[in-house]
């Protein structure tokens, strides 16, 4: 059973799923009692006892238990705490960049962040808490990619190691803040906007959506519902009800499944008609879905094929308004599309 599919309701009372990695991570603060997930459906409760968590965690890690459960107000605090913490760890990162050692602390924590913001949405849906995690995890993407293009080396750590969803999303909105800063029109403002869009864009949905969207991905013929169909709109629209109206934000999300072709949805735009920031993050999108495709099947050890997938992204995306965004991938990569192809 999938525990993330449903609402667990516990003594009355509504609890929600905290990711054990990140739960370890940030174990200093979790000094409330918690359930523990036994079995379909059933949970035992953990007394807190603040010489005991971090062994517990450690236990329960070593079963292969995924997540704990705290009651929602309990995870509301723990998700304010955690916020506050991560602004404070990367406020220390911008005033010394120049450290090594602090950067790659950085990117590890990086890494368990992305976790947080998806847990959040499934949890409590786009409210306040979660939108306001997205923006400082935005915040975050961009202070990293200022300085740091290990764009490859991310997809690869992070391919076997956590759940799909978590690494797209990751990763898209990684690559979006690099491609932007190879536009001339970028800003911080611009790219804060756009790389929230890349973080929210698939906010509505629903774990079991994922694969079918995959299917879509391969095969413009594949149906989906209306309400997959319609998802774009209806995470926009989400985000306006919580204040986020930032035109560039509503734009790569209503857009972010549009095509050059017109085979995209659920406004079936074309290639002249797709706003170029909108192209930056379907180009994105489509570079890590297909690095990631591509090497789902492969060993670990085995490099990725990028020239597969930049030959894909020039077949499909070389006209109107994609021109500057398959332009800035290959910038970004560091290869020269009239050498290559
Ligand atoms: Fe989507």
């Amino acid at each position: 059973m999938d525990f993330l599919e449903n609402e667990v309701i516990y003594n009355g009372e509504k609890y929600c799923f905290m990711n054990l990695e990140v739960a370890i991570s940030y174990n200093h603060f979790l000094e409330y009692p918690f359930l523990v997930p036994v079995g379909e459906e059933n949970f035992v409760l953990i007394e807190y006892a603040p010489d005991k968590i971090m062994p517990a965690l450690k236990t329960y890690q070593e079963k292969g238990l995924k997540s704990i459960l705290f009651k929602e107000e309990h995870y509301l605090a723990l998700l304010m705490k955690i916020r506050v913490k991560m602004q404070q760890e990367f406020q220390s990162y911008k005033s010394s960049p120049a450290d090594k050692k602090n950067k790659k602390k950085l990117l590890q924590d990086f890494e368990k962040y992305h976790p947080i913001v998806f847990d959040a949405l499934v949890n409590l849906g786009i409210n306040a808490a979660t939108v306001n995690m997205a923006k400082s995890i935005s915040e975050q993407v961009i202070t990293i990619t200022q300085d740091n293009n290990g764009l490859v080396n991310m997809l690869s750590s992070f391919r076997t190691r956590c759940q799909a969803e978590y690494v797209k999303s990751m990763c898209v909105s990684y690559l979006v803040s690099l491609m932007l800063d190879k536009c001339p029109w970028n800003s911080r403002a611009i790219q804060e906007k756009v790389v929230l869009g890349a973080l929210l864009s698939d906010a509505t949905l629903k774990r079991q959506d994922f694969p079918l969207l995959d299917c879509r991905h391969s095969d413009s013929r594949f149906v989906l519902s209306e309400r997959i169909l319609q998802h774009p709109v209806e995470a926009a629209k989400k985000l306006r009800e919580q204040g986020i109206d930032a035109v560039e934000t509503m734009t790569v999300i209503e857009e972010h499944h549009e095509m050059p072709d017109g085979s995209g949805y659920p406004k079936k735009l074309t290639a002249r008609t797709i706003a170029p920031l909108s192209a930056i993050h379907i180009v994105a999108r489509h570079f890590v879905q297909h690095i990631l495709s591509a090497n789902s099947a492969n060993d670990e050890e085995r490099p990725m094929d990028l020239d597969k997938a930049f030959i894909y992204i020039y077949n499909t995306f070389c006209e109107g308004n994609f021109k500057q965004a398959c332009s800035a991938l290959f910038q970004v990569l560091g290869k020269d599309p009239a050498r290559s192809f």
